[in-house]
């Protein structure tokens, strides 16, 4: 599912606002250069700390918006989940502090060119991407069903303009708070009757299980995984995964640049975090 990588570029961003949004941070930057070129499913990389920081590693944000025009010339928007130091760090930024972007980076979700059933599945800040692509799937004349899901209420991201660019909306929470009480893929039949093609973002956990479901139904389903990424840009092999190509060879290929957007069956789910038996170049 992937598309060719949309030629980066570096640029310190203005912070224009900084807002909490449930469990999370939604920043919007000055990102003009960058926001032109954004498809769903890119993401930006981001360095954190001050000149003296120790945090030497960027950090990866899927981008929720772009837009290339208006007073800034051109914005992104991102949805922080304050993590570790470096997340937390980039959720106290406040309006006129910079930020270092690398971006656009990684593949974006693949368009059909004619009107398709879709079902978007969204765990947790996961979901954000998902918006932008429903909007663009709805331009196709597409039926865009949502699915979002979370450990509780204020883990959902689900906002009302992004409702309005889908046809129907479920969510489901684990602890109950909002939607139905259970887990995301309990929220539609596991048959996906009805559904052609499955766009998916969210826990390494939630991709295998929806994968799972799409090969029992023979649907595709096209997965942003979040593999831990060091650079972002292709030259430090931390993000590798074993995926198997058209030819059935499994290669450990890298997440931020052939990647994030996989599709499901091709990825192998199980051997996430090792080299596979029968990988290509993996010794005997
Ligand atoms: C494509 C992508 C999109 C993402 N989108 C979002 C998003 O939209 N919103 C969001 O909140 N989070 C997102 N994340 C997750 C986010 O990048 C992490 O939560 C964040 O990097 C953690 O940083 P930290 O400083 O909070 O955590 P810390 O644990 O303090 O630091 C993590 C750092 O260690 C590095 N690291 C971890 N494991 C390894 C390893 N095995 N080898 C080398 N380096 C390693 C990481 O690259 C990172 O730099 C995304 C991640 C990816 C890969
Ligand atoms: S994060 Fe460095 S190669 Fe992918």
């Amino acid at each position: 599912m992937s598309a060719t990588i949309n030629s980066p570029i570096q640029s310190d961003c203005e912070v224009i606002s900084n807002r909490r949004v449930g469990a999370y941070q939604h920043l919007t930057l000055a990102a003009p250069g960058i926001s032109e070129r954004v498809r769903p499913g890119n993401f930006v990389a981001i360095s954190v700390g001050d000149s003296r920081s120790s945090m030497l590693l960027r950090r990866s944000f899927a981008i929720y918006q772009s837009t290339s025009r208006g007073p800034f010339g051109g914005t992104i928007e991102i949805i922080v989940a304050p993590h570790g130091a470096g997340s937390t760090w980039i959720s106290q930024r406040a309006p006129h502090d910079r930020l270092n972007v690398v971006g656009p980076l990684g593949n974006a979700f693949k368009i059909p060119k004619d009107p398709v059933r879709a079902l978007l599945v969204g765990g947790g800040y996961g979901s954000a991407p998902l918006f932008p692509l429903a909007e663009i799937l709805r331009q196709k004349n597409s039926r865009v069903e949502m699915a979002v899901g979370a450990s509780t209420a204020e883990r959902i991201f689900a906002p009302v303009e992004g409702k309005r660019s889908v046809h129907s909306l479920a969510i489901a929470t684990e602890d109950g708070s909002i939607g139905v009480a259970g887990r995301v893929t309990d929220l539609f039949d596991n048959s996906l009757s009805n559904i052609d093609i499955v766009y998916a973002c969210g826990p390494m956990g939630m991709l295998k299980a929806l994968t799972a479901i799409g090969e029992r139904a023979g649907v595709t389903v096209a997965c942003a995984v979040e593999e831990s990424m060091a650079c972002g840009v292709g030259l430090c092999m931390t993000c590798v995964l074993p995926v198997k190509d058209k030819t059935g060879v499994i290669k450990m290929v890298r997440s931020c640049v052939e990647g994030p957007i996989f599709d499901g069956d091709a990825v192998q789910w199980d051997g996430i975090g090792t080299i596979p038996p029968g990988t290509y170049g993996a010794p005997r």
